[in-house]
């Protein structure tokens, strides 16, 4: 049986498109990956805590490096345990205002202030 000479072309042709179509979905995917870091991804860096960011909340009470200012007392070396600094940002403490830190960010908001030398 002679070979029909069009085969190779045939197949160069389904290989091409089988080609194709996976780079078509890994375009997608890689186009969905980029929307997500155009709109998402500026939210996401914006929602991920940053303890020393946060801290300029604290700066207005417990002074410029958080060295103590008016009625707030230091926050370097306070000798308080993680837990307990946590148990101050949520429920304030004299003077202290709560609710500054949000919930989900408290504890490593103490952890922060726990390790202020
Ligand atoms: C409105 C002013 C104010 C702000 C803002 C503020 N604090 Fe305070 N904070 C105080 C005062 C006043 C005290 C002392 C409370 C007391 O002992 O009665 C205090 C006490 C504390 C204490 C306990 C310190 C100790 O040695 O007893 C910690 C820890 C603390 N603040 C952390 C923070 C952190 C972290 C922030 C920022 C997220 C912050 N505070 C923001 C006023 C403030």
């Amino acid at each position: 049986m002679k070979r029909n000479p069009i085969v190779p072309y045939i197949l160069i042709m389904v290989m091409g498109l089988v080609l194709v179509f996976f780079l078509g979905i890994k375009g997608i995917g890689d186009a969905k990956e980029i929307a997500k870091e155009a709109e998402g991804g500026g939210e996401e860096v914006a929602a991920e805590f940053n303890p020393e960011a946060a801290s300029k909340t604290c700066i207005g009470c417990h002074g410029e490096n958080l060295e103590g200012a008016g009625g707030a007392p230091s926050l370097h070396g306070t000798g308080l345990s993680k837990e307990e600094i946590a148990d101050i940002l949520t429920n304030g403490k004299g003077m202290m205002p709560k609710g500054l830190i949000p919930a989900e960010n408290v504890d490593e908001m103490a952890e922060w202030v726990s390790n202020l030398k």
